[in-house]
């Protein structure tokens, strides 16, 4: 079969990333550039995101291209995130992609952002030979839910979360303790030195039926047993049992909802995990413990491919392309809100 490269962007948030795929799925070269401004602003500020990835299309592209040894006009396919996420920065991406797609006469792909983490495990690259249904625990800052992957195409939602996501939770519960953004590494590391039973904490709706998530109430406990420290600086021990407690109460109700949705999904032939949170080592573990439990593997991408990249964009191109899928988006506007 002739090889048809596909070109892929993903800017939803604030990460700028290109990727080029064989038509195999293949990766033939990939790049994220992280922006590092909103580390000092405490989040991600939209606009701005959306103009640092108008800044760096341009030259990211030329890399990957440069990495993959080939030219625009090896292109076949382009592909671009058209949402969920921040409008400023799908409408830069995918106009991008478009234009790019225009100008060589090529299809466009858009492609759903959720759709493409969920797709990932799938990648040749990863050897996990992962078939339909599969169960996916999307955990990062800005997704939290649990979906049955019954094919490319076909996903049953069957929970999210009701306020916070995962990812969120632990950025702001670290910076009540005064850890630095992205907090979700910085509180797994502040959490090794501390007792993770030093404080009995919530699990919101562990034990009830579904696999709906909540954080908001762990959050508010932990504000409370920081309160009496008043506006001074956090004693570095209570700082790290605190950590550990609330990193240990995510992962029991972590467990607990992924016990909820094998329950619902019983034909899932394996349990993964993916996003950022999926960096974090005790999550990990706690739901490899439910996968093994009920005798199926786990799976959990490089973290290269859990956190925002663009191969996963590429890859779920490729899968309905696979399907015999013959698109042309070209007119698909993008949408902050994608189901
Ligand atoms: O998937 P991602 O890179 O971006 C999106 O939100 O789409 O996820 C980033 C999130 C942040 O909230 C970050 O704090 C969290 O993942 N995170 C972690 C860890 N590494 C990243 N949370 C807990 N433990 C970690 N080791
Ligand atoms: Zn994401």
């Amino acid at each position: 079969p002739t090889l048809r490269p596909l070109l892929a962007i993903e800017t939803s948030c604030d990460d700028t990333a290109c990727a080029i795929l064989a038509y195999d799925g293949r990766i033939l070269a990939e790049e994220v550039l992280s922006q590092k401004d909103h580390a000092k602003l405490g989040g991600v500020v939209p606009e701005i995101a959306a103009r640092a990835h108008l800044d760096a299309l341009p030259a990211i592209v030329s890399s990957v291209l440069q990495k993959a040894d080939l030219t625009l006009s090896d292109i076949d396919i382009f592909a671009a995130t058209t949402g969920p996420g921040l409008i400023g920065g799908l409408i830069v991406g995918s106009s991008y992609a478009k234009g790019l797609a225009i100008a060589m006469g090529r299809p466009f792909m858009a492609i759903n952002h959720i759709e493409a983490h969920t797709l990932t495990p799938r990648l040749p690259e990863l050897e996990g030979d992962l078939q339909f249904p599969y169960l996916t625990m999307l955990v990062s800052g800005g997704h939290c839910q649990c979906v049955s992957v019954k094919d490319a195409g076909q996903y049953v939602r069957l929970g999210g979360t009701i306020d916070d996501a995962a990812g969120e939770a632990f950025d702001k519960v670290a910076k009540m303790l005064g850890l630095g953004w992205p907090g979700g590494p910085a509180l797994e590391k502040l959490a090794k030195d501390g007792r993770d039973d030093s404080y009995d904490l919530p699990r919101p709706l562990k034990g009830r039926a579904g696999c709906d998530f909540s954080f908001s109430g762990l959050k508010t406990a932990v504000s409370r047993l920081i309160e009496p420290f008043g506006s001074g600086a956090l004693p570095r021990n209570i700082a790290a049992d605190i950590a550990a407690s609330f990193q240990r109460a995510v992962a029991d109700v972590m467990k607990d909802r992924a016990e909820h949705a094998l329950e619902m999904a019983p034909a899932s032939t394996a349990l993964v995990v993916a996003g950022g949170v999926a960096a974090n080592a005790t999550l990990r573990s706690c739901l490899e413990g439910v996968a093994h439990a009920h005798g199926i593997p786990f799976l959990a991408p490089p973290l290269r491919l859990c956190t925002d990249n663009a191969v996963m964009v590429g890859w779920a191109a490729l899968e309905r392309l696979h399907q015999g899928d013959h698109p042309d988006d070209i007119p698909t506007a993008p949408r902050p809100r994608w189901p």
